[in-house]
């Protein structure tokens, strides 16, 4: 779970209990440092994530001190000499990241939390891509996994590994900002969107918030598509000038200096028509938590209570 969500700790702890932890931070100096802090309090191995629209070549390097390196969103391309997945939203990008090299792929879902490759329920995506691939082939499944019913119903599909990001956002290890954890506990459904999308126009699934209360509600006419689907997934993608804008603005404010990034961070409100993909880290500022995106799947319903990583870990497995 990106920019800065999991580090370390909930890393370390997810791999003591004997998953795979992984690292998500930005910047080259950010993953050796949050790479090592995890490396003195567990033996096991550990996984960094990258996002492809962000990476520098000096993350890659930093990356591949990790046992395993997870790429996600854009052009499969391996990075690393060590492990490597890519989580991919569709048949055929698992059929590109197999080309380019991937040691496995990661079939996401649409339920899942944060952005959101997939555009189809997981387990039917697992299906599809597990039949595209050689026998054999790993395919690790993402997407709606909170508990050991659906951790065992992705291994019997043929997952070979159940991947949850949401249920580990409610733990004590994670960097949620407290408050953005006490918004997820209290929450009933979440919206797939592309509101959040300065610097980074893609969907990504979030509960609701001052923001999106006050670009998504009651602004039918310009929200672009809004659709329920026969399973009542709700999807409203935003205001156009707010996603044009996003669109033609996107290679610029990915680059901007990192002191920039962090002000317009800082400035951000509800009504900001530029919204940043910044979630609301513990140590982001508290604006963030109505002005932010609240990254969370669907899951998010059936989540009740904060608990330590290694037990969850524990209770998937068994
Ligand atoms: C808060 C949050 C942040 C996420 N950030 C990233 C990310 O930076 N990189 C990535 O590959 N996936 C990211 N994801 C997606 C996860 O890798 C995974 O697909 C998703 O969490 C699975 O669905 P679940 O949330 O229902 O468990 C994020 C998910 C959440 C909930």
């Amino acid at each position: 779970m990106g920019g800065g969500l999991s580090r370390h700790e909930l890393a370390a702890a997810v791999s003591d209990a004997r998953g795979l932890g992984t690292i998500a931070v930005n910047g080259a100096g950010a993953i050796r440092r949050e790479l090592a802090a995890a490396r003195a309090l567990t033996g096991r191995p550990l996984a960094v994530n990258v996002l492809l629209p962000f990476s520098r070549r000096d993350w890659f390097e930093a990356a591949a001190e990790a046992d395993v390196v997870v790429t996600f969103w854009g052009q499969p391309r391996r990075r690393t000499g060590g492990v490597w997945l890519h989580q991919c939203g569709s048949v055929e990008e698992a059929q590109r990241a197999q080309a380019a090299g991937a040691d496995g792929v990661i079939a996401q879902g649409v339920e899942a939390g944060g952005h959101v490759r997939g555009t189809t329920p997981a387990l039917e995506l697992l299906e599809r891509v597990r039949a595209a691939l050689p026998a054999g082939y790993p395919v690790l499944l993402a997407g709606g996994i909170a508990g050991r019913d659906d951790a065992r119903a992705a291994l019997e599909a043929g997952a070979s590994a159940a991947v949850a990001g949401t249920r580990f956002l409610l733990t004590e290890e994670s960097r949620a900002h407290p408050a953005y954890k006490q918004r997820l506990l209290a929450a009933e459904e979440t919206i797939l969107t592309e509101l959040f999308g300065a610097g980074w126009p893609a969907p990504h699934r979030v509960v609701a918030n001052s923001a999106t209360e006050h670009w998504l509600s009651g602004r039918r006419s310009s929200l672009g598509r809004i659709r329920r689907s026969k399973d009542e997934r709700r999807e409203v993608r935003g205001p156009l000038t707010n996603r044009a804008l996003n669109h033609v603005l996107a290679p610029g404010t990915r680059y901007l200096p990192d002191t920039l990034q962090a002000r317009m961070i800082r400035a951000q409100r509800p009504d900001s028509r530029l919204l940043t993909p910044a979630g609301p880290t513990d140590d982001a500022p508290a604006t963030l938590v109505d002005a932010g995106a609240l990254y969370a799947g669907e899951t998010v319903a059936r989540i009740n209570e904060i608990r330590p990583a290694a037990d969850l870990v524990r209770e998937l497995a068994g």
